[in-house]
């Protein structure tokens, strides 16, 4: 089902973005010299758009698949985006993550929950507890119901997450606007897992391939990180899970 309606929105998604980014590249070529890497005449060689298929990269998870388009095709380049699919099986959490780009997701099927944090890392997201003995509560975490047709757009650097509830694969296609001046990482499309031990579905992006567990907890020393966590060091361990072979996407148990 979500097959046939990718391509045409994918082109669609592109031919509006390359409009835009066409009057972009001119004006912040003005402004900026030369954060723009791709020159206007190779891009403007474009004469039509082509579909094609996220064949990439792919990471098969325990609970889905994470497919990706090629971001270095010259038109994906000019219109400065990065596209990604994911397929989640019922069941299926993707683990929390942000990336250096905004991002559209396009929920094409399937129903589930999506939380996004409002300010990452911000102390006063957390609200002191109002008797003695409550717990601390999250209030910037947003979690919303998603379906198939809904779009959501994600600031860069935001962490969010999504789990399938419903009992068909949820599908959604998700697009990095790398050229956006709100990317501080240069061009290359790179997703940050704050969970879970997984490649990065963009190829390697430039980073480095022996790090063992790859998520932004993996580069700290155990140590460290049960000390600021105010954990023990096992614990530290599986947050930074070097051996867990469930990739991004993990089953939640609990569900028949
Ligand atoms: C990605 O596209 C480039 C051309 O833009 C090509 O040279 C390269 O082989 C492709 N990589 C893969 C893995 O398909």
């Amino acid at each position: 089902m979500g097959k046939p309606v990718i391509k045409p929105l994918v082109v669609l998604l592109l031919s509006l973005i390359l409009v835009s980014e066409c009057a972009a590249i001119h004006s912040q070529k003005r402004r900026m010299g030369q954060r723009v890497k791709l020159s206007l005449e190779e891009c403007g060689e474009l004469e039509k758009l082509e579909a094609i298929e996220p064949d990439y990269y792919r990471i098969e998870a325990e609970g889905g698949v994470t497919e990706s388009w090629n971001h270095t095709n010259k038109m994906l380049r000019c219109a400065g985006v990065a596209l990604v699919r994911r397929t989640v099986k019922p069941g299926g959490l993707v683990l929390p993550s942000y990336t250096n780009a905004p991002q559209l997701m396009y929920y094409v099927q399937g129903s589930g929950i999506q939380g996004m944090t409002i300010f990452p890392s911000c102390p006063e997201s957390f609200e002191e507890p109002e008797e003695a003995g409550q717990e601390y509560r999250e209030q910037h975490q947003k979690v919303h119901e998603i379906r198939g047709g809904d779009i959501i757009a994600i600031p860069a650097g935001i962490g969010y997450w999504f789990y399938n509830n419903g009992d068909v694969p949820l599908v959604v296609v998700i697009l990095l606007h790398t050229n956006n001046v709100a990317n501080q990482l240069g061009t290359l499309p790179r997703r940050f897992y704050i969970a879970g031990n997984t490649e990065d579905e963009h190829g390697e992006g430039g980073r480095e391939k022996s790090i063992s567990g790859r998520n932004v907890f993996s580069g700290i020393s155990l140590n460290l990180l049960a000390q600021v966590f105010g954990v023990r060091v096992e614990t530290a361990r599986k947050i930074q899970g070097p051996d867990d072979k469930r990739k991004n996407i993990v089953m939640v148990g609990g569900r028949s």
